[in-house]
This record gives C-alpha cells, structure tokens and sequence, in this order.
C-alpha cells in the first residue's frame, strides 16, 4: 500500500473486510506519532474505544498510561493500534479470520511508520509474530527478529482483573525500558527460546500420547 500515513488512517476507517464492521460503531486504526520509534499492539477495541473512535481510552488504557508513566514515555509519542480495529461483540476473543482480515491495516502501519521496538501486549499480538511461543513463559522478554526489537507482555487488563498482575506488568514494561535504553544484555536468543519450546511440544506430545494409550486401555477392559 503505498499510502501517505493521513491517508492509510482514512482508507482503515472505511473498512468493512469482516463481520466486525457489522457490530462496531467505527473503526478504530490506532492512534499517536506516525513516527513512533515504538509500536504498542494490543488485541481489539472495547466499548470505550469503539465510542471514542481511540484504542486504549478505558480501563485497560489508563493502566497502560500509567505503566508508560513509570519508564517515562508519553503516550503522544508510540504508537498504539490492535489485531483487530473493530470491536469484538461483549469484549469476545478476535477471531482467526478477523485478525486474518485486519492484518493488511497492521502490515501498513507498521511499513508506513517503521517502528524499531515493538511492545506485543498479550497473546494474541505476540502470536502475530511469535505464533509457538506461550506468553506465560516469554512475557517479560525481548527479542531481536527481523532486524526489529520485540517485547512481550501480558495485556493490561489482566491486572483489572487480578490485581496480583500490576507488578508483572510493570516489570514487563521495566524491559521495554531496557530495551530503549540500548542494553543488548536484555535481549534473549530466539534460538534457545525456539528449542526451549520445540521440548515443551515434545513432551506435551508425549504426555498425550499416554494419555491416549491409558484411555485404549481403560476402554479395552
Ligand atoms: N484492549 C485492547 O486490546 N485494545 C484496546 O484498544 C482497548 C482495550
């Protein structure tokens, strides 16, 4: 899409690609500096957002505010956009095809704004770029990926539900800190991350393996 920052914002809010449109009052493309060095990827608009027309505007918002308050950055200068750009009726999980659909909008921004740290809030922004990985394992780490800074962590609005949450998501967004900061030491290697996980499926393979030749047998007797 070879579009003007102003104009990739006006085409996004046209969007009908998926049956969110149907439900949502507007489409919600992102919002702050069109050159942000930093990219916030959230999940979707709630109902704040899909009034207000701004992601990140309600409870889940003003944490992350507050969060960014703690490292020193403003808001006005990241970028924030979501998986999905229309609201998911009653808060729902987006969807496969949905965030299949609204995936165009998200390789735009990021090719039109060319951010250098991308900050992954919650699973379904890391499985974007990182699909194998488990965020209860990775929240909290930093990686180089296609000559690009990634920081996982776990969604804000965790923490308005389970207050135990606010201090993981303030160390999450301590890395991002670090990370800005330039120290390398912060930033794992993909390669040990990759076999850490290809083990974790190896034995939960095998875990289901003799789960199911327990139950043939139960079922044999
Ligand atoms: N949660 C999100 O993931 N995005 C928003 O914009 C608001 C809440």
């Amino acid at each position: 899409m070879d579009l003007s920052f102003d104009q990739l914002i006006q085409k996004c809010k046209k969007c009908t690609n998926c049956r969110l449109r149907e439900t949502a009052t507007q489409v919600v493309p992102g919002d702050g500096n069109p050159k942000a060095e930093i990219m916030f990827i959230g999940e979707g608009p709630g109902e704040n957002e899909d009034r207000e027309g701004i992601p990140f505007c309600g409870a889940a918002g003003k944490f992350l505010d507050e969060l960014l308050g703690t490292i020193e950055v403003q808001r006005k200068d990241v970028f924030i956009t979501n998986m999905v750009r229309c609201r998911p009726p009653g808060n729902r999980d987006p969807q496969d095809d949905e965030m299949k659909a609204c995936k165009k909008w998200t390789n735009a921004l990021i090719e039109t704004i060319q951010p250098k740290v991308f900050a992954l809030l919650g699973r379904f922004a890391m499985a974007k770029f990182f699909p194998k990985f488990k965020i209860s394992q990775v929240h909290g780490c930093a990686y180089r990926k296609w000559n690009r800074l990634f920081v996982i962590m776990y969604h804000p609005a965790v923490a308005l539900y389970n207050g135990s949450f606010r201090d993981v998501l303030a160390s999450d967004m301590k890395i991002l800190r670090e990370i800005l900061d330039g120290n390398e030491s912060r930033i794992e290697s993909l390669d040990e991350a990759r076999s850490d996980i290809k083990e974790l499926l190896e034995r939960k393979r095998e875990t289901n393996k003799e789960k199911k030749s327990q139950l043939g047998m139960n079922l044999a007797k």
